[in-house]
């Protein structure tokens, strides 16, 4: 496949990370890492949270510097100051987390970086329009990002992307918040950015992906480059191998729910009865009981997400708005989520960057808010040792890992801040637990440690509903299943009898 760039007559682009090192705080993010990558070709760069695949990625798009090693581009050796001088240069990173401005249109977003002197606002939307129709794509030019779903803002980021002439660009896990579909459709471009003799590097924690879209392979561990490959010598279970240093068995959809089932009735915690908000959550109806893991699957737009921020007075609910809840045969209705912590309940967010953590502060110190907000009412008092104590324990129990344990929240890696913002929540001590596709961006071993936390708390007597658009996470936790489609629960499946097709057939239809 690699082949067909040299068909072109325009030289192929060339990129080279010679001996790359990244150093901070005395402690190396990457090592000595070798890394290549050519125009018309998907380079996929694997590895398990923390072992600088971000990085290193940052580094060749300008975002950082590195301590040592050269980068070369074309055989000419490069220094780039800023994104925007990599970005001269025709390479363009997306993010892990989006950085297109939220409160501009995605025409404005579009010539971010690029705006000439007196460039009319009309041009821009015509010119919006056609480099989108280049790549198929379907987003209002006028529409505001902050009005966009994830998929919808990373194809806006590509387009720019391509729109700045860029010949290398590099996903950070692009996939992670995409239903199946949308991935179809970023594969498909991805494809074509490959036809187009552009140089892609693809950052995933899906290995499947990484088989089926990347020409050659490069796994990270602890920052050292531990293989580069080409795909078809490799398999899944070579690359966990090479991830991990060690074999990892794999998921066993439901078996651990079954195991921990008891057939005795479990005490009804929390009731949703005819809910309706707008065109997005419509008479919606479902309870949830201790002891249970309550998995809720469906696509985006099911209205998943919405009906747990409604439940948790994430979004308030106006009296307008149809249907009851109770907790515990209470009628509850919260307007910030302050309300419902104060009542056991907790959500833990799918979009870390924007609900999870104070950036700036100290993994312990975001943990131990999450526990002193838990206490309203009763006097806490900042304890130093309290904080140790509580954070050792979720440091532990969900393996938080970062160079130093003292970094600010945001030096943290993507997976390791997601480990976080759910240790955050669960040191509030909750009864009621919302995940929202908890495993986002986390690798494949701190998958189970985060599944076993979902188990333990279900076992622990705790009611604990889990949003995925992942099936094998919804049939390995649940011990309910339902199906969200358009506003309404359309199916309830026990685990027992739960199927990857099952469940998608009540998704689709
Ligand atoms: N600005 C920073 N200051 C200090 N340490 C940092 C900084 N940025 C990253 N690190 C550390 O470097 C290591 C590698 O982080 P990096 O973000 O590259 O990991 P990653 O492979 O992308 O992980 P993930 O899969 O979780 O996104 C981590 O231990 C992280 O804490
Ligand atoms: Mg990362």
């Amino acid at each position: 496949m690699i082949a067909r760039a040299s068909e072109e007559s325009a030289p192929v682009t060339k990129l080279q990370v010679v001996k790359g090192s990244k150093v901070y705080g005395g402690v190396h993010a990457i090592e000595e890492v070798d890394f290549d990558v050519r125009g018309g070709e998907i380079h996929a760069l694997l590895g398990e949270n923390g072992s600088g695949k971000s990085t290193l990625c940052k580094a060749i798009a300008g975002a950082i510097e590195l301590t040592s090693g050269t980068i070369r581009l074309n055989d000419e050796e490069v220094v780039f100051r800023s994104p925007a001088d990599a970005l001269k240069r025709g390479i363009a990173m997306v993010y892990q987390e989006t950085s297109l401005v939220p409160s501009m249109t995605v025409a404005q977003n579009l010539e971010l970086g690029m705006e000439e002197l007196f460039t009319v606002y009309r041009t821009i939307n015509i010119r919006a329009q056609q480099s989108q129709e280049s790549l198929n794509f379907h987003v209002d030019p006028l529409a505001l990002v902050e009005n966009l779903g994830t998929a919808k803002r990373l194809m806006v980021e590509i387009a720019r992307a391509v729109r700045q002439n860029a010949k290398i660009i590099i996903f950070d896990e692009p996939t992670a918040s995409l239903t199946p579909e949308e991935i179809q459709h970023l594969f498909h471009l991805l494809n074509q950015l490959r036809n187009n003799n552009i140089a892609v590097i693809f950052i995933s924690h899906a290995i499947e992906e990484a088989l089926q879209m990347a020409d050659r392979i490069t796994v990270l561990r602890d920052g050292k480059r531990i293989t580069t490959t080409e795909t078809h010598k490799l398999d899944r279970s070579k690359i966990v191998r090479l991830m991990v240093g060690r074999d990892i068995p794999n998921h066993k959809p439901s078996g651990q729910a079954k195991s921990s089932k008891k057939k005795t009735r479990k005490k009804k915690i929390l009731s949703v009865e005819n809910v309706t908000m707008g065109n997005i959550v419509k008479n919606m109806s479902f309870s949830v009981y201790s002891g249970e893991v309550l998995g809720i699957f469906g696509l985006v737009g099911a209205g998943r997400t919405e009906i747990a921020h409604i439940v948790a007075g994430v979004r308030k609910r106006n009296l307008i708005h149809g249907g009851m809840i109770y907790l515990n045969g209470k009628p509850i209705r919260y307007r910030v989520p302050r309300q419902a912590i104060k009542d056991g309940i907790v959500y833990i967010t799918e979009d870390r960057k924007n609900n999870g953590f104070f950036e700036t502060m100290t993994a312990d110190d975001n943990i131990y808010i999450g526990y002193v907000a838990s206490a309203v009412g009763r006097r806490v008092l900042y304890s130093l040792p309290q904080r140790k104590r509580v954070a050792d324990h979720w440091v532990k129990v969900l393996g938080i890992s970062a160079l130093k344990r003292s970094l600010k929240i945001i030096e943290y890696s993507g997976g390791n801040q997601q480990k976080v913002t759910v240790a955050k929540s669960l040191a509030q001590e909750p009864s009621v637990i919302f995940f929202d596709e908890p495993t986002r961006g986390v690798d494949v071993g701190a998958i189970s440690q985060i599944h076993n936390s979902i188990r333990d708390l279900a076992a622990e007597g705790k009611a604990v509903v889990v949003i995925s658009s992942y099936l094998p996470e919804i049939l390995t936790v649940s011990d309910r299943i339902l199906v969200a489609r358009s506003g309404k629960i359309v199916e309830e499946i026990n685990a027992e009898e739960a199927t990857e097709e099952k469940i998608m057939f009540a998704a689709v239809h």
